[in-house]
């Protein structure tokens, strides 16, 4: 069997190594994290860039059995912020320099939310000069709606494949066409060929996930050639019906060491991608955010939805910053992001370097 320490130099990797990478613990744990940060900042640099949050609708046609704002939970608070507040929170986010925004929903696909979003996008565009880049986080469309919204100013897109196992991902969603693994992975498809860079993503620690799958989820992302990569500890919600399964959850510390680790070992695996270090972690650990960054990741999502609507977009429990603002949000990070020694890109769209370089522009 090969020793942990030629793992860690390899290039390129089985899964039996990403496995054996998930499962180190203490000096090995160690070695895996100071590797990683050592790739990040001779590949990348230590610079970490800010995507302002706009999660605008909790409204969902969707019922994946992990997700608090689901549409069978009637627990929750139906919002829909107000074009006018979505693009205070943009320009907020134009005038303190944050490089783009990332506007979040719930899944709709009517006519009417297909104009809006794109009624949005051409409006923050105008608001910044054509400064603020534009991601967006709305779900499976057409291939048409994909389009329509890269032509009217988004240029990146998260959808995330949650597992790239097929039985893991009927085991999490309901089964019925509105919930199909292999739509997921068309959707994806659609999003590359459109031009979008495409960010993808799953969940770790979730109930019947094992380290195996979780390895061939990172082999996924390097298959799939993903330019951005967000993945957070699974963090149960009592009125979902995962719930009940929770007595076969690792605990809410191992789960959020093993997502340290998945965000370590896919830094090896793909040095030049944007890890996004995803606020389920804060839900953890206060710092949980700024650990990631340590050990690989390099970007940050600081949450601009308005107040008033935040605690109605809990995907999960113990969301943080529920009622902080904007400004307030920004400081903190600020703070904290100088503090793990990292600097912060302001004003800079911060692409992948993996786009870039596969696009030519690097
Ligand atoms: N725990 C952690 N992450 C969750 N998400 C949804 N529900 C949960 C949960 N209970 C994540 C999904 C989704 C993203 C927006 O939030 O991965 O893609
Ligand atoms: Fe809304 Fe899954 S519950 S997309």
């Amino acid at each position: 069997m090969k020793i942990f320490q030629e793992i860690i130099q390899q290039t390129d990797f089985q899964q039996e190594d990403l496995v054996r990478l998930l499962s180190a613990e203490n000096e090995e744990r160690i070695l895996l994290f100071e590797k990683a940060s050592q790739v990040k900042r001779e590949t990348i640099g230590n610079k970490v860039y800010f995507r302002g949050l706009v999660e605008f609708s909790n409204i969902c046609s969707k019922d994946c059995l992990y997700c608090g704002i689901r549409k069978s939970n009637t627990n929750v608070i139906r919002y829909d912020v107000a074009n006018s507040e979505i693009l205070e929170a943009c320009r907020f986010a134009w005038e303190n320099r944050f490089g783009s925004v990332v506007l979040q929903s719930g899944e709709l696909s009517s006519p009417v939310f297909v104009n809006r979003v794109d009624h949005l996008l051409k409006e923050i565009k105008k608001l910044s000069n054509g400064e603020l880049g534009i991601t967006l986080s709305c779900g499976e469309q057409s291939r048409e709606t994909y389009r329509r919204w890269f032509e009217s100013g988004a240029h990146r897109y998260l959808l995330r494949i949650e597992s790239s196992n097929p039985e893991l991902y009927k085991k999490i969603h309901p089964d019925n066409e509105h919930h199909f693994y292999e739509k997921r992975l068309e959707c994806l498809h659609l999003l590359k060929e459109t031009g979008y860079q495409t960010g993808t993503g799953v969940m770790i620690g979730f109930p019947f996930q094992t380290l195996e799958d979780l390895a061939d989820d990172l082999l996924f992302f390097k298959k799939m050639d993903i330019d951005m990569i967000g993945m957070g500890p699974y963090v149960e919600h009592e009125d979902t019906p995962l719930y009940v399964y929770r007595h076969l959850l690792k605990t809410r510390q191992e789960r959020f060491d093993l997502a340290l680790k998945m965000v370590a070992t896919l830094r090896l695996l793909m040095p030049d991608v944007n890890i996004a270090a995803a606020t389920a972690l804060q839900a953890i650990d206060p710092v949980g955010r700024e650990k990631a960054v340590k050990v690989g990741a390099n970007i940050i999502m600081p949450n601009l939805t308005p107040c008033d609507y935040r605690k109605e977009y809990q995907l999960y429990e113990g969301k943080p910053c529920l009622d902080e603002d904007a400004s307030l949000c920004k400081n903190c990070l600020e703070a904290r992001i100088e503090i793990s020694g990292s600097e912060i890109g302001y004003g800079e769209w911060g692409d992948s370097k993996h786009y870039l370089r596969k696009t030519g522009r690097s």
